[in-house]
């Protein structure tokens, strides 16, 4: 394009054009030019790009530069010296229109912008992005904390319901509880009741045997006597005597009075326990023998421990130590003797049942036995431990011992409330220690460990 050509095109266009060459020599510019550098067309005329802008030449020279060696256009910035002595900033697109060769340098066409223009309609647009950035990011902002929220009402959700789950775990255990208190008081109270119902009638019974024997001894007396000083007796009389048989009436009444008085003596052992068991008076803190308590529970299971024609005999060996009065509540602390010993009763039967005891001799010390020992450690503890040797506790059974409801027995057997009772009453009410110690196959020993006061 020669600078006519481009003037015939640049005169129609509004928007300022200048032609230039490589080296900065201005060949046209259009009108909206000379009017941004407030001259006339003609004052152009010859003039160098460096003359009409304030970047140095060198730098004017590297942009016509790239300018010329690009196909695409080139942005740059030019600042237009006016001529009222100011400066314009323009954004100007460079572009080649025609190659260099070697009879004359390349030209370009630049058109200017002016940057009031530019960047009035730049500010707009980055306005506009950054309300949008700004706008993306509170959607963000917002989407986070929703799911902030979420997060945290899931897991305050969930918290509450193990809590809730905990909390029914509780009362259900309270409710379970609470019916084995009131079973365990009622059944205390009847015992209670009974054994004073049977204790009054037996104590005359005992009472009474004695004098009912003297007296009975006074009239055979009496009869030996009538014999000796009247020996002739009628026919009658003879003939009574003998059919009574007076002689083995004599020898016999004897025992009979004997074993009524074993008899009655074993109730009023038998009632002795169920009181001293059921310790219904004794609801409060007490000093006691302990050895009392735990006899009374062996008297209330001898039905348990001796031979059926299911069971052999369960062997029961003391080892008793002199043990000072422990202070605690009594009837509790039965209650645990009661669970511990019965837990070892059922374990020695099953053992049975797992033919532990195929050749049960009671000449060996291979046969089922329980044994209990009490001991003093120092003048504060004392123990009483209760072994047996029956199947014996595996690991797995043993973590979960003293579990509320854990029971290995069939339903309606076991209700898995024994050694958690017992344990809450020695560890928690009596500020004791109830461990168990096992070998799987060969027994278990149930240790209690409490203190005397
Ligand atoms: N002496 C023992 N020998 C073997 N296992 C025992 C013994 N004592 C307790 N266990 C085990 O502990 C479990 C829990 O005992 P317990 O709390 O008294 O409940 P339950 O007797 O109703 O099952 C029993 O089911 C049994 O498996
Ligand atoms: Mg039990």
């Amino acid at each position: 394009m020669t600078p006519e050509q481009f003037l015939e095109l640049a005169r129609v266009l509004p928007e300022p054009l200048l032609l230039v060459s490589s080296d900065g020599q201005v060949l046209a510019t259009n009108q909206p030019v000379a009017d941004m550098l407030r001259l006339r067309r003609q004052q152009l005329r010859g003039r160098t790009l460096f003359e009409l802008v304030t970047e140095s030449t060198n730098d004017v020279v590297k942009y016509l530069q790239a300018c010329s060696s690009s196909r695409a256009m080139v942005i740059g910035s030019l600042t237009l010296r006016k001529n009222d002595g100011q400066t314009l900033i323009c954004r100007s697109q460079g572009a080649v229109i025609q190659p260099w060769s070697p009879e004359s340098s390349a030209l370009i066409l630049l058109r200017l912008e002016s940057r009031t223009l530019a960047s009035s309609n730049f500010v707009l647009l980055n306005e506009k992005i950054d309300e949008l950035a700004k706008e993306v990011q509170r959607r963000k902002q917002a989407e986070e904390a929703l799911l902030k929220v979420n997060q945290e009402l899931e897991i305050r959700v969930e918290e509450r319901t193990i809590a809730l789950q905990e909390t029914l775990n509780e009362l259900q255990l309270t409710q379970t509880q609470l019916i084995q208190a009131e079973k365990m008081s009622s059944l205390g109270q009847m015992v209670a009741g009974i054994a004073h119902e049977i204790n009054n009638p037996v104590s005359f019974i005992h009472g009474n045997l004695h004098h009912a024997h003297k007296y009975t001894q006074d009239l055979l007396k009496l009869v030996q006597f009538y014999q000796q000083f009247f020996p002739n007796t009628p026919p009658e009389i003879q003939e009574y005597l003998e059919e009574i048989d007076l002689d083995f009436l004599i020898q016999d009444i004897i025992k009979l009075f004997q074993s009524m008085k074993v008899g009655t003596e074993r109730i009023q052992e038998i009632v002795k326990s169920l009181r001293n068991f059921s310790r219904l008076d004794e609801a409060e803190i007490k000093q006691v023998n302990i050895h009392e308590g735990i006899d009374s529970t062996l008297m209330i299971l001898k039905h348990r421990l001796q031979a059926s024609h299911k069971y052999p005999e369960i062997k029961v060996i003391k080892k008793y130590s002199q043990l000072p009065n422990v202070t605690c509540y009594p009837g509790q602390l039965n209650q645990v003797f009661m669970n511990i010993i019965v837990n070892a009763i059922d374990a020695l039967e099953a053992s049975v049942v797992n033919s532990q005891w195929s050749e049960v001799n009671p000449q060996t010390t291979n046969n089922p036995q329980i044994k209990i020992k009490t001991e003093v450690i120092d003048e504060k503890w004392i123990t009483v431990s209760i072994t047996d040797n029956g199947l014996g506790v595996n690991e797995e059974v043993h973590s979960k011992l003293f579990d509320p409801f854990f029971t290995t027995k069939a339903v309606g057997k076991g209700t898995g409330l024994g050694l958690f009772i017992s344990y809450q009453i020695i560890v928690e009410t009596h500020k004791g220690q109830l461990s168990c110690f096992s070998v799987p196959g060969k027994g278990a020993e149930f240790v209690i460990r409490i203190p005397v006061s």
